[in-house]
């Protein structure tokens, strides 16, 4: 059947890949993004995969006024809103937030803030509708706070945390939360990073992103490998875990 999906980071390397597996399928698209380029050349992109139909709007997703605007933009492209995938965020440098509080701020503003708003608006509109999954990439980084990321960690946390709510508020009511936590992935805000043999392209996690959608997953891992390494990570005592750098 057709699906109405909404994407939100339209432009993440991940919700890229995610997005061709659907245009595969010939559904429709809304795309959210703030580069217009970008956007207009996901946009090509999908089409030529065999998207039914891409629209779209761009706008800077810190700036919450513009929230209910892509909302009501979407609807009218869209009609209903089957599927919605929020992708955007980006990884702080830690070092510059231990000394610069408004960096720190701007970056809570992405990573958690402009989720946690655009979660509130959108649930309040598929309840309305009755039905509707909403897919979010939170991260493994917000399972432990580490000395490298806690910043950007604390961020997706609480992203977790709020899904883990709206998922137990609108139990039973035909409207899903799947929270994504991604492992290290090959994307432009990894780019800087060495990698190694955990590294995994975009297109080799989509396929699990998709079926994790269809089957209403909760909480989806991916790799899978990420569910074993993050119970070990998570059992370590803090007393041994603050000493260690990893
Ligand atoms: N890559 C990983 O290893 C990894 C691991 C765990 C979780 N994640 C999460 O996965 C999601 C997707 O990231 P990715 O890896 O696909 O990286 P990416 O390709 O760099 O995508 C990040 C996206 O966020 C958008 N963005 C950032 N700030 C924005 C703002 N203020 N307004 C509108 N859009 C904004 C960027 O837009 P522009 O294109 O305009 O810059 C870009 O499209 C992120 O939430 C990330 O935290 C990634």
């Amino acid at each position: 059947m057709q699906k109405n999906i909404l994407i939100i980071g339209a432009t993440s390397a991940i919700a890229c890949a995610t997005a061709r597996l659907y245009a595969a399928c010939h559904h429709q698209f809304f795309l959210v993004g703030r580069n217009e380029e970008k956007i207009k050349l996901t946009k090509q992109d999908l089409l030529i995969r065999g998207a039914k139909k891409v629209e779209s709007y761009c706008c800077d997703l810190t700036k919450m006024e513009n929230h209910e605007k892509i909302l009501h933009h979407a609807e009218l492209s869209l009609g209903t809103l089957d599927i919605v995938i929020i992708a955007h965020g980006v990884l702080p440098d830690q070092q510059q937030c231990e000394k610069n509080i408004d960096f720190m701020v701007q970056s809570f503003e992405v990573n958690q803030i402009s989720t946690l708003c655009l979660l509130t608006l959108i649930s309040e509109r598929l309840k309305t509708q009755g039905h509707g999954t909403v897919a979010v990439l939170s991260s493994v980084a917000g399972e432990r706070g580490r000395k490298i990321n806690y910043v950007y960690g604390a961020a997706k946390s609480a992203v977790s945390i709020f899904l883990q709510g709206l998922r137990n508020r609108f139990h039973g009511t035909g409207i899903h939360f799947l929270t994504i936590h991604p492992g290290f992935i090959c994307t432009p805000m990894t780019e800087n990073f060495k990698k190694g043999r955990l590294w995994k392209q975009p297109d080799e996690i989509a396929p699990d992103i998709v079926k994790a959608i269809a089957k209403k997953k909760d909480l989806l891992y991916t790799p899978w490998f990420w569910r074993y390494i993050m119970l070990i990570i998570k059992m370590i005592p803090e007393k041994f875990f603050k000493k260690m750098s990893i």
